[in-house]
C-alpha cells in the first residue's frame, strides 16, 4: 500500500481515515479525489494539504478518463471508495443524485480501475486492492428479537439511499466473481464524531440543544441504530486493507444499541453538564411526523471482523459521545460556515419546518 485513492475524502468519514491512515501509515502518498457536494468542507482537509504526501484532486467519481489518468499518473494500487450521497432524508426527497453517484459513480470506478489494473495490467499481480465502503442499511429493518445483521443476511434495502448502496456493493460482488477483480467490501453501522455534517442525527441534536432550538425526533424515537465512533470505523477499514481477505465483505458496528429516544437523552444530558440552563435540555425534545418508510432496528454481528482481523470497537458510546460534543463545541466556526449556506437552511426548511408544526399540534 504505497498510493491510495480516496473518493469522498473532504466528507465526514472520508476526512476522518485520511488523517488516520497519514498517521498511521506516514510513508503512503493518499491521493483524494471529491467533488466537493454540499456535504463536504475544505476545512475537513485543513491542515493535510500541508503534507507532500497528500494530494487533492476536485472531481467527479463518474468521470472515467479522469480517474483512469489519476491511476496511472499516481501509481494508485489502493483505492477506497466513500464517495457517496449519504442522507436518507435526502434520497427520500430527491433520490436521483443517489442513483447517479452511488450506482452509476460506483459502476464507473470499477471500470476505470478495471480497465488500469486488470486490462492494462499496470501493476504487477497481487499488488492492487479496492476497497468498498458501505453500510448496515442495505440488510433493512429488524423485529425487536430478530438475530443481528451477520454477512449472509439477505440484503432488503428500505429506503432510496439503502437500494444505491445494495446496487454498488452487488456490482462489486459481481466484479469479484466475474474478474477475479481484487475487492473487499465492509458494511457499517451509524458513526459519529468529528466533522459530521450537520443534518445527521447526532450534530443536530448538539447543535439545536447549544442554539436552544427544537430537537426533532421522528415518530416515537423508539427506533435503534448500532452506533460506532468514527475512529473505530476507520480502524477497521484500515485493517480490512491491510489483512482482509480479497472477495470478502465484513460487519463493523459498535456493540451499542440505544434507542434515538436514549440517546438524544444522552446528549442532552451532557450538554446540561456543559452549559446549565434553566430548563434541561431534553425539554427541548419535540416528537414530529415520522421518516416515511423508516426502518426500525439496525443491529451488527461483528464475529467475523473480531475473529479474523482483530479489530473491535475501542469507544464506548459514552466516552464517544463526550468527545463528539466536546469536538462540536470547539468547532463552532466550522458549524456556522456550514449553518449560513443557502443549501443547508433551504434543508432544514425543506425537512422540519411544516413537521415541526404538525408535531406541535
Ligand atoms: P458524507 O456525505 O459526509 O461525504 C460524502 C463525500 O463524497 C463528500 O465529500 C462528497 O463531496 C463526496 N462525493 C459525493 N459525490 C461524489 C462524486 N460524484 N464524486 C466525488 N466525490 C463525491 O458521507 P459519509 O457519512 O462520510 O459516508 C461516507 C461513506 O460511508 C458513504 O459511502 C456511506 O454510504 C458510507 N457509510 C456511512 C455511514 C455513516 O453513518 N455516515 C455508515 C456506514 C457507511
Ligand atoms: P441519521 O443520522 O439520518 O442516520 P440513518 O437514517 O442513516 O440511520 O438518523 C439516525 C436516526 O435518527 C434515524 O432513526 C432517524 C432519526 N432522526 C430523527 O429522529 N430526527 C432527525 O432530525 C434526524 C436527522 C434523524
Amino acid at each position: 500500500m504505497k498510493n491510495i485513492l480516496v473518493t469522498g475524502g473532504s466528507g465526514f468519514i472520508g476526512s476522518n481515515f485520511i488523517r488516520h491512515v497519514m498517521e498511521a501509515e506516514p510513508s503512503c502518498r493518499v491521493v483524494n479525489l471529491d467533488i466537493l457536494t454540499y456535504a463536504a468542507s475544505a476545512e475537513n482537509a485543513q491542515g493535510l494539504a500541508l503534507s507532500e504526501k497528500y494530494v487533492f484532486i476536485k472531481g467527479d467519481i463518474g468521470d472515467q478518463p479522469l480517474v483512469e489518468d489519476l491511476i496511472r499518473q499516481y501509481a494508485i494500487d489502493t483505492v477506497v471508495h466513500f464517495a457517496a450521497e449519504s442522507h436518507v432524508d435526502r434520497s427520500i426527497l430527491g433520490p436521483a443524485p443517489f442513483i447517479h453517484t452511488n450506482v452509476l459513480g460506483t459502476f464507473s470506478l470499477l471500470e476505470a480501475t478495471r480497465k488500469v489494473w486488470l486490462e492494462e495490467k499496470f501493476l504487477a499481480d497481487g499488488q492492487a486492492r479496492f476497497h468498498h465502503v458501505s453500510t448496515d442499511e442495505v440488510y433493512g429493518s429488524l423485529e425487536r428479537d430478530d438475530p443481528p445483521f451477520s454477512e449472509i443476511t439477505s440484503y432488503k434495502p428500505n429506503s432510496p439511499y439503502a437500494a444505491s448502496k445494495a446496487s454498488s456493493d452487488h456490482l462489486v460482488r459481481a466484479y469479484i466473481h466475474t474478474y477475479g477483480f481484487p475487492a473487499t467490501i465492509t458494511n457499517c453501522s451509524n458513526n459519529y464524531g468529528p466533522y459530521q455534517f450537520p443534518e445527521k442525527l447526532i450534530p443536530l441534536v448538539i447543535l439545536n440543544a447549544l442554539a436552544g432550538n427544537a430537537i426533532p425526533i421522528y415518530g416515537d424515537g423508539l427506533q435503534i441504530r448500532d452506533w460506532l465512533y468514527v475512529e473505530d470505523h476507520c480502524q477497521a477499514l484500515l485493517l480490512t486493507l491491510k489483512d482482509g481477505r480479497l472477495g470478502e465483505t465484513y460487519n463493523v458496528g459498535g456493540g451499542t444499541q440505544p434507542s434515538n429516544l436514549e440517546i438524544i437523552q444522552m446528549i442532552c444530558s451532557i450538554m446540561d453538564e456543559n452549559f446549565p440552563t434553566k430548563a434541561p435540555h431534553a425539554s427541548l425534545i419535540r416528537h414530529i411526523p415520522d421518516r416515511p418508510g423508516h426502518d426500525r432496528r439496525y443491529a451488527m454481528d461483528i464475529r467475523k471482523i473480531q475473529a479474523e482481523l482483530g479489530w473491535s470497537p475501542k469507544w464506548t458510546l459514552e466516552s464517544g459521545l463526550r468527545k463528539t460534543v466536546a469536538w462540536y463545541l470547539s468547532h463552532l466556526d466550522w458549524v456556522k460556515a456550514i449553518q449560513n449556506k443557502k443549501d443547508f437552511k433551504s434543508w432544514m426548511k425543506q425537512n422540519y419546518a411544516v413537521r415541526l408544526k404538525e408535531g406541535e399540534e
